[in-house]
């Protein structure tokens, strides 16, 4: 089945006809996109990026990821933003037991966080993949140089050098005058791919390789997410449909989009789409709040502001069709807590109870909702799942008269930190 959007719960909120008059200018916005004709538009080489994506490329990370699952027992990722939210969205959404545990750095500063990686180079032989497109970047620099310093002792020479891979830009940034002389192996990110859209590039194709990802599935999913969602046509065109309907509901006050998931192991995914969308589309006093919940959880905590707080929400759901595993409810001859009535249950369908319990409470509350359902949690379906909202985002950008490709509001702190670090 792939990925469905179903959108019952919107009756009386989006109309099919809103969706109709709207079309025009999501098909505007299409053309501008792949045609090249919008705002930002040297940063539009993810559109074709999946069909792009050389096999050359994934010869040579399988051969890297044999040779370093030979000699590692676990990766450091280190990267921020788009170079790292979309590796960690992966792993965590597949679940189970990688080849190789990736360990995070560089995504803050934290003391705890650090010493606990500087103790995993101490305990464990490990490959360091450092990440930057800029290669200027405070946090992931500052992470490096301790990474580095931690290895340095551990590991000389030729030692070293396998175990550092640097993915950056082709030319510039302090990250690849690095690798350049100290002669660590380098991927380069093509300049036509902006930092949140770069999970298909070598910044998550690298990390996820050697983790042990079935990575050419990921990138068949992407490939079915570029031909779906090329669709010029919003009859046929989920992400096209999606786009517009938060359109729709943004011009009716509806200022936040809470993703939620009753699946835990979708939260980083949320944490990803959030960096996506929120960079993307808010400037000039636009855009729409991405905000994200995990249930059931959250509804223990958020789930009174759902009901019942202020109507400037609305909803998407993230549902998984087929769990990987089943975990049937023991039948209580007591029946004290009378929760008989679920003896013999698969656990997951008392989950999906409680999503079609929510969903029904929250549209009858006043939040209209949607729902993104994938067929499994494997790494096709979430390949198809990043080109739906990274295609869906350009399109919302341009309907909302912004550029989706830059981010001119996050230099603003980088400046300000910069004074008080001295740096030049
Ligand atoms: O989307 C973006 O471009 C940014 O959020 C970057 O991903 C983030 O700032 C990390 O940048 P870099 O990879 O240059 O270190």
């Amino acid at each position: 089945m792939g990925i469905l959007l179903n959108t019952e719960y919107l009756k009386g909120h989006v109309s099919h006809d809103e969706i109709k008059d709207l079309a025009p200018r999501v098909l505007r916005a299409h053309k501008d996109l792949h045609e090249k004709t919008g705002a930002g538009n040297d940063f539009l080489g993810w559109v074709d990026l999946p069909s792009r994506t050389p096999d050359a490329l994934l010869r040579d990370l399988a051969d890297l990821a044999k040779e370093v699952q030979g000699h590692s027992e676990a990766i450091i990722s280190i990267g921020i933003g788009g170079s790292y939210l979309g590796i960690r969205s992966t792993v965590d959404f597949l679940g189970g037991e990688p080849r190789l545990p990736i360990y995070y750095a560089g995504h803050n500063m934290s003391t705890a966080d650090m010493v606990k990686v500087l103790k995993i180079i101490e305990k464990k032989n490990v490959t360091v993949v450092v990440i930057s497109k800029s290669g200027t970047t405070t946090e992931p620099a500052v992470a490096f140089r301790l990474v580095d310093e931690a290895m340095r002792r551990k590991h000389k020479g030729e030692d070293l050098k396998k175990r550092i891979v640097c993915v950056t830009d082709g030319k510039k940034g302090a990250l690849r005058q690095i690798a350049d002389k100290e002669g660590f192996r380098s991927y380069v990110i093509p300049d036509d791919v902006g930092g949140r859209f770069s999970v298909l590039t070598p910044v998550g194709l690298v990390p996820l390789a050697l983790s042990g990802v079935d990575v050419r599935a990921f990138v068949e999913g992407f490939r079915a997410g570029e031909k779906e969602y090329g669709v010029a046509d919003l009859d046929k065109n989920i992400c096209y449909r999606y786009v517009a309907i938060r359109n729709i509901l943004n011009k009716k006050g509806k200022d936040i989009e809470m993703m939620a998931s009753f699946y835990p192991n979708v939260q980083y995914v949320t944490e990803w789409w959030k960096q996506l969308y929120g960079e993307s589309e808010g400037k000039g006093g636009k855009g729409i709040f991405p905000a994200s919940t995990i249930l059931s959880t959250d509804l223990h905590s958020m789930g009174q502001m759902m009901q019942d707080g202020k109507r400037n929400i609305f909803e998407t759901f993230v549902m998984i069709e087929n769990v990987a595993d089943k975990v049937l409810i023991p039948l209580d001859p007591q029946d004290t807590d009378k929760f008989n009535c679920v003896a013999g249950k698969d656990l997951d369908w008392v989950n999906k109870q409680a999503y079609k319990a929510t969903a029904d409470a929250h549209f009858e509350g006043g939040v209209p909702n949607m729902t993104i359902t994938l067929d499994k949690a494997d790494a096709f379906h979430i390949g198809q799942l990043y080109y739906f909202f990274e295609k869906g985002v350009g399109i919302s950008g341009y309907l909302l008269g912004v550029n989706p490709f830059d981010q001119p509001g996050v230099e603003a702190y980088k400046k300000k930190m910069f004074v008080l670090l001295g740096k030049k």
